[in-house]
């Protein structure tokens, strides 16, 4: 009878028959005398409550994937390293990206210990601090369905989707969360930051910049109507309002579409009890006829005294606007606190930019919270 040779890696100038006539157990001790025994990693998660959960992890294994095993709490979503919801950074240890996967994290993250669970693997034990208390994560996803209520376009490529929550579903988020939505009839789903509260509940509203031949675009643009069903789940994500914050200055930066979960975390101040912090709200467009939600911006202003806002726009600016980037306007006098607390939402080169800015103006970069609606793949 053939017995069935063990599986080793041989390479070429081994001499086989030396390994040949050794037996099973043999060749084990002679292995694991020549080649360490890799264990697995001690993992060790600190939430920001003080809270920390330990758990191992193997050798090339995502950690993501090892804490989700362990029913730690931890945030995710695109589970791909694109959307920053696992976000974590090292206090202890050594961890790198996983062969063959890639992260949005950019060079200068990374070199300062931020990691992405989902795409990290553990070289040695580790201990990752986490923004987010343990329980934010313990929050389960859930799905709903929703009526459309009504698709408005409030500028050339945008539009306020309002919906409402069919009887007998609920949803519950953070302010700055967001849902992933079905495309009807694609089968593919797209993330989508409610511009509303949790206090507008069952209604939800969002705003959607439509990308010409987008799948979830188009459907928007060209299909969508009134009382139509769409299947949502959520909520999603560790971009959120601080409630341990509400009391600083708080400065947002929006970009396009960013607005919306910046109007959602504006709102839940304001409908919070209590003194309202200092705040500023710098927003911006390409050109003028791209802003929207002027109106709502406005009566936030009449609402909350304590509210400044600056719209900016790239090109073709007016006296109502301020020419460039929503970061532009930025100036000392804004960081007079060092506790300030900003909260960025828009395309990348604006966080990079906001995020450098601010943190030159004072802010820690501990206060500093930020979310980029990258692309689907
Ligand atoms: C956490 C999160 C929250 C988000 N929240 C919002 C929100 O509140 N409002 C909102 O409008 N969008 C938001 N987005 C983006 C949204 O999920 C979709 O990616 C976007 O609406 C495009 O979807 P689509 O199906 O129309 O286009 P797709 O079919 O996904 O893309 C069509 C083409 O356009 C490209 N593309 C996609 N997005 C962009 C972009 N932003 N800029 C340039 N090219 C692009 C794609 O690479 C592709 O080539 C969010 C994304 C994330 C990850
Ligand atoms: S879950 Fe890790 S980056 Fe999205």
């Amino acid at each position: 009878m053939d017995e069935q040779a063990p599986n080793l890696n041989i390479d070429s100038d081994t001499d086989y028959h030396d390994v040949a006539v050794n037996t099973h157990d043999e060749i084990s001790t002679q292995l694991s005398s020549s080649h360490p025994v890799v264990t697995d990693y001690q993992i060790t998660l600190n939430f920001s409550d003080g809270i920390t959960k330990q758990f191992s992890v193997a050798p090339n294994t995502s950690i993501l994937d090892a804490a989700l095993e362990n029913d730690v709490p931890v945030l995710y979503q695109c589970r791909s390293g694109s959307c920053s919801s696992c976000l974590c950074t090292i206090n202890d240890g050594d961890a790198n990206t996983l062969d063959g996967e890639s992260s949005t994290l950019l060079p200068s993250e990374y070199s300062l210990g931020q990691r992405l669970m989902c795409v990290s693997q553990a070289n040695s034990d580790c201990s990752f601090d986490l923004a987010y208390s343990s329980d934010v994560g313990a929050t389960s996803v859930q799905e709903a369905k929703v009526f459309i209520d009504s698709i408005e376009r409030i500028a050339a490529d945008t539009v306020r989707l309002t919906v409402e929550l069919a009887d007998g579903y609920h949803m519950s988020f953070r302010p700055g969360q967001f849902m992933q939505i079905n495309v009807p009839g694609v089968g593919l789903v797209r993330s989508y930051s409610p511009s509303s509260t949790d206090q507008d509940l069952p209604k939800m509203e969002f705003l959607v910049r439509l990308i010409p031949g987008g799948v979830m675009s188009t459907y928007l643009a060209e299909q969508a109507e009134a009382d139509q069903v769409l299947t949502l789940t959520g909520p999603y994500g560790a971009f959120f309002f601080r409630e341990e914050h509400k009391r600083a200055p708080h400065i947002f930066i929006a970009g396009g579409t960013g607005l919306a979960p910046i109007l959602s975390i504006i709102d839940t101040l304001r409908q919070s009890s209590g003194i309202k912090p200092k705040m500023l709200l710098n927003f911006g467009c390409a050109i003028p006829d791209a802003l929207f939600c002027l109106g709502d911006i406005e009566l936030r202003e009449q609402w909350l005294p304590k509210l400044e806002t600056r719209i900016c726009v790239d090109r073709e600016a007016t006296e109502a606007h301020h020419l460039g980037n929503p970061v532009s306007p930025l100036q000392a006098d804004d960081v007079a606190d060092p506790n300030t607390v900003a909260y960025l939402c828009g395309p990348q080169p604006m966080i990079n930019a906001a995020t450098a800015r601010l943190v030159e103006l004072g802010v820690k970069a501990e206060n500093i919270f930020a979310e980029h609606f990258v692309a689907s793949h």
